[in-house]
């Protein structure tokens, strides 16, 4: 890597990519985030600069606005693009369909099209396992392959596919474009520092982050969502993977890319999980353990579109980038224990108030 060449981080200021940015620099790249901070807060940047003790050079820009974003790649020689920034609420893209393909694959047509202009063909982009839809609906599709026939069931989701399907193209089209598909599993946890994290600024839709404030009582109870599905204990079955190890896969894959012979273009697609499955109450119980309380819950009734199993084949990633996930269930609950209790209101002010009255 050139010692003058930056990565840019869209959505660098959010969940995996903050992770992400501390990782890159561990790793020697130098970094541009940009974020318009509609999911998330300048104080994660900032924490990252004390995590990393470097300054890190950020724009507020909106992606899809062109002409602030060719800015900055004609300001700095540009070596790729990790593309994190999206809306990616499930529930909340069935409610506002309409935003979700604006802000997602409009802001990935602007990027790609600067980046071409700019003549930088190197993308790794954040895809989900929601792009496979059921796989039960297939008779050996669990754990699933990078092979399974996609079928996203909601309008999240389907951006994910456009967005896998428009980057493919343009890499049919010249094929010179360097394109890294991850399709992440279940992403829990936090830095083991306690000092970067999941931060929801309404209500969490996810599992851990909700038993966290059930568990630090700013929610009475948590809700599980069915226990009449065909599991061990009747709750659905997902593969959780550590933020830390789901960061890493990013360098992985980017480290291949810059691994291949000059002037060789790529499409691939990697799933990044731990191959492992959990069920809800596995994590229900593993977090408990770790806060040493019972948690409240109360099972409800099946949430609309949930399915019973999403576990990863990792092997491909495995193979061909080397990367592994090394952290399990625990140290996700560990860290992720630490975060909230050292930031129960995640990056805002109101963690001064919370202090204050503790
Ligand atoms: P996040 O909301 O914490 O981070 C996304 C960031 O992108 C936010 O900081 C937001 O402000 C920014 N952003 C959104 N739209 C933007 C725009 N138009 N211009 C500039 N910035 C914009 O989410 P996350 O959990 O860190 O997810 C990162 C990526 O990973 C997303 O693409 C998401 O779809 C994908 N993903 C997430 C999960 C998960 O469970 N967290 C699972 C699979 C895939
Ligand atoms: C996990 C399990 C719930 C909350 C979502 C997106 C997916 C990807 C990852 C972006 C399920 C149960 C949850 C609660 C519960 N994101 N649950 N009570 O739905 O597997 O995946 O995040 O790409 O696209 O759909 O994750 O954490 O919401 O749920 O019982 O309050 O926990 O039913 O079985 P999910 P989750």
């Amino acid at each position: 890597m050139g010692s003058n060449s930056y990565i840019i981080v869209t959505g660098g200021a959010g969940y995996i990519g903050s992770h992400t940015v501390v990782e890159l620099i561990h790793h020697g790249y130098n970094v541009i985030i940009i974020d318009n901070l509609c999911n998330s807060s300048y104080e994660a940047v900032a924490r990252i600069e004390f995590l990393v003790r470097k300054s890190i050079l950020f724009y507020d820009i909106d992606l899809r606005d062109e002409k602030q974003l060719s800015h900055v790649f004609s300001s700095h020689n540009i070596q790729g693009v990790i593309h994190f920034a999206a809306l990616k609420a499930v529930g909340e893209s069935t409610k506002i369909p309409l935003d979700y393909y604006d802000n997602n694959i409009n802001g990935s047509i602007t990027l790609l099209r600067v980046m071409g202009k700019h003549n930088v063909k190197t993308i790794v982009f954040s895809s989900s396992a929601t792009v496979y839809g059921d796989a039960t609906r297939f008779e050996n599709m669990i754990p699933i392959p990078e092979t399974c026939p996609n079928d996203p069931t909601n309008p999240y989701g389907k951006t994910k596919y456009t967005i896998e399907n428009l980057i493919k193209d343009l890499h049919t089209s010249d094929r010179t474009w360097r394109g890294a598909i991850l399709r992440y599993f279940n992403p829990i946890g936090a830095h083991p520092s306690g000092l970067i994290g999941e931060d929801p600024l309404d209500i969490p839709n996810n599992l851990l982050p909700y038993l966290a404030q059930v568990a630090i009582g700013r929610r009475e109870k948590l809700y599980v969502f069915g226990n009449d599905y065909e599991s061990h204990d009747g709750t659905p079955i997902r593969d959780y993977i550590h933020v830390v190890d789901l960061a890493k896969g990013h360098i992985a894959a980017l480290d291949y890319m810059n691994n291949l012979k000059h002037d060789i273009g790529l499409y691939r697609e990697w799933n990044l999980g731990t191959g492992k499955g959990s069920t809800v109450f596995d994590i229900y119980k593993a977090f408990c353990k770790t806060v040493g309380t019972e948690l409240q819950y109360e099972v409800v009734g099946r949430r609309d579109g949930d399915v019973l199993n999403l576990t990863a084949n990792p092997t491909r990633a495995k193979q061909e980038l080397k990367w592994n996930a090394a952290l399990n269930v625990e140290d996700a609950c560990r860290d992720f224990w630490k975060w909230t209790t050292e930031n129960p209101f995640g990056f805002r002010v109101d963690n001064y108030q919370w202090k204050l009255f503790n």
